[in-house]
């Protein structure tokens, strides 16, 4: 099966390649990049040889160049991570997020349309897997979770274009017949990711003695899922899920931030020696909150769970260490 990954240079885009060239050994994988600030090549080093994997550095938003190579790689499947996938970017600056998100989207599956139609008209067994996320549900009060018939609510130029991205995807199915499936997750944790999401970044700045940012009172709630987790989630959803069809992914694992960076801090002080006066926690610094900043989000993930017989690790406080001590060796800190 040749199969084309989006954005496989990213966090979850790496970590995705390495568990399906690790875990489906029939399976040749294209990764597509334009090798944003946000990609790192280095982490899909261990499979660069292998006659299974190759790299095309290639911008989503450049219609020409994405026919030319899907003309000549026909791939029998899309699995679609690329886009602009920070926030706080969206806020300074929404443009790249339409271009990437929206446009990339829409042109990935013309192309698709493209090659998969000169097969006839029945449902095509090429299938496209979108990525998205639950933050397209909007925000929740203290009670409830997202299932995948809540109605769309994005409240940020990051969810609002993923939402777009979705709803084309969406369409492609209804009018054109084309297999498709979307994935709504969660926050993802693990290695891989980049500096500027919250747990990199409070790792890097306990470790550096630098105030450690927490938005407003650190109040907000996240879903947490080890990225290992949610690779096992989509490969699961790519192989055996039912075209047309929409499943959140979640981890039945919420925080409220400033939890999650107090547990992180407690890891840290036991695994670097005690912080600053004794604790990684005296470096914490509530700042001004993010504009329109998304109370609470928590997905139901029952649907997967009982139709493809997925579920996410129990498993946080070791995921979490895990992943701390990754970065630790990252950020040249490990020598405790
Ligand atoms: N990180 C999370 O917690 C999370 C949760 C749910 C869903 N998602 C979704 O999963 C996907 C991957 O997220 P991530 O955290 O790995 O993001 P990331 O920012 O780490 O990686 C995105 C990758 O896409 C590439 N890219 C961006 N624009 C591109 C373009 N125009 N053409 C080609 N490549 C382009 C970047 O170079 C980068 O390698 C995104 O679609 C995101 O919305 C992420």
């Amino acid at each position: 099966m040749k199969l084309i990954v989006t954005g496989g240079a990213g966090f979850i885009g790496s970590n995705l390649i390495l568990h399906l060239h690790d875990n489906y050994p029939n399976v040749e994988i294209l990764n597509i990049d334009k090798l944003t600030y946000a990609s790192d090549l280095s982490y899909l080093e261990p499979i660069k040889q292998s006659d299974r994997y190759r790299f095309k550095k290639l911008d989503i938003t450049d219609r020409e160049a994405l026919r030319d190579l899907f003309q000549k790689w026909h791939p029998d499947g899309i699995i679609h991570l690329a886009a602009e996938s920070h926030v706080d970017n969206s806020i300074k600056g929404p443009e790249p997020f339409v271009y990437s998100n929206v446009v990339g989207t829409f042109n990935l599956l013309e192309e698709c349309r493209l090659i998969w139609n000169q097969f006839g008209d029945d449902l095509k067994p090429q299938r496209f897997l979108h990525i998205s996320t639950d933050e397209v549900y909007g925000t929740l009060g203290d009670e409830g979770s997202f299932s995948e018939t809540t109605p769309y609510a994005p409240n940020s130029p990051y969810s609002a274009s993923k939402a777009g991205s979705d709803f084309l995807v969406r369409s492609y199915h209804h009018t054109f017949g084309m297999n498709t499936v979307i994935t709504n997750c969660s926050n993802n944790y693990g290695p891989h990711q980049h500096d500027e999401k919250l747990i990199p970044t409070v790792i890097r700045k306990a470790l550096s003695g630098e105030p450690i940012p927490v938005y407003g009172k650190g109040e907000n709630v996240r879903d947490w899922l080890f990225v290992e987790n949610h690779c096992n989630a989509l490969a699961t959803v790519f192989f055996k899920g039912k075209t047309g069809e929409q499943y959140n992914i979640g981890g039945d694992n919420e925080w409220k931030n400033i939890e999650l960076v107090n547990h992180i801090c407690d890891i840290l002080n036991q695994e670097k020696g005690e912080g600053p006066e004794g604790d990684y926690k005296n470096l914490i610094s509530f700042v001004t909150d993010r504009p329109g900043h998304d109370y609470r989000y928590a997905v139901d993930a029952s649907k997967i769970k009982k139709e493809l017989g997925w579920t996410p690790s129990q498993d946080f406080d070791n995921m979490l260490r895990e992943t701390v001590r990754w970065y630790m060796k990252k950020y040249g800190f490990n020598d405790a």
